[in-house]
């Protein structure tokens, strides 16, 4: 699809475009841990410094709904990081239990397809609670010649820019992006597409495996609404800390 035909779709009717306005809130630390009680430990030691919290496949596959539930019943926000991608009655009675389950945000696999992403879009509107459905595109683990291997010829630029205006058109309320394809993506997708960023690395921070990061402040200024931090923080002597330098770096970049 031409760049001007995504620009010209007006906004999905279903979902959520929630975008914060206060910084602390723009931040969401990755639990990338295997118990509930390691989980804990960390929203302890971050404190006030964030609101929201990444569960991913790791920590809801060893612990269940209950790593979910006890983060919502603490007062945290719960980004669920599972990639939902199955037919569409699946995905949807999927998005249902982890709206009831009171998450803020959660993930599924644009490829999918429209049918699908719409399927997850309407049975998140249709909750009490509306999640946000965000979906993610390309894989950033892969590369042309990987994405080929699956029948996708072209750019994995050009795939990501494809299935995100599927996941607008489907009425998603966002994509997940890393920092190289932010800018991008906002300058074709327009403002009204939230974009969740991780690969983030405060200046001098150690990289890890990530190989493309930009700084908090780099991010958003490209057009991120929130930003996946995980290591920085969870890795770091005093969590609080930073994650409250974060959030400053985020609040002096807005
Ligand atoms: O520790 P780090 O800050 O690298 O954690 C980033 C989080 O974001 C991890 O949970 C990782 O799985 C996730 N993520 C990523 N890159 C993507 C998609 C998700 O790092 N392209």
């Amino acid at each position: 699809m031409a760049d001007d035909k995504i620009a010209s779709q007006k906004p999905p009717a279903t979902g959520a475009f929630l975008v914060p306005t206060r910084a602390e809130d723009r931040l969401i630390v990755a639990l990338d841990v295997a118990s509930v009680a390691e989980a804990q430990r960390i929203v302890g030691a971050v404190g006030e410094g964030a609101t929201t919290y990444k569960v991913g496949k790791q920590l809801f596959v060893a612990e269940g709904p209950r790593a979910v539930r006890d983060l919502v019943s603490s007062g945290r926000r719960v980004f669920l990081d599972l990639k939902f991608h199955d037919i569409p009655n699946t995905v949807a009675g999927a998005v249902k239990a982890a709206a009831d389950l009171g998450v803020s945000m959660l993930t599924v696999h644009a490829a999918g397809g429209s049918k699908m992403l719409r399927a997850a879009a309407e049975a998140a509107a249709a909750t009490k609670n509306q999640p946000m459905v965000l979906a993610v595109t390309v894989l950033t683990s892969m590369g042309q010649a990987e994405l080929q291997e699956t029948g996708v010829v072209g750019k994995p630029q050009e795939q990501v820019v494809r299935l995100a205006s599927l996941a607008r058109i489907g009425g998603c309320s966002g994509v997940v992006a890393s920092p190289e394809e932010v800018a991008e993506l906002r300058r074709i997708l327009g403002s009204n597409l939230v974009i969740v960023t991780p690969g983030v690395r405060p200046a001098g921070a150690a990289k890890g495996d990530q190989k493309r990061v930009a700084t908090p402040a780099e991010a958003i200024k490209a057009g991120a609404n929130y930003l996946v931090v995980g290591r920085p923080i969870t890795g770091a002597a005093d969590m609080g800390k930073a994650a409250r330098d974060i959030v400053g770096e985020i609040a002096g970049a807005v």
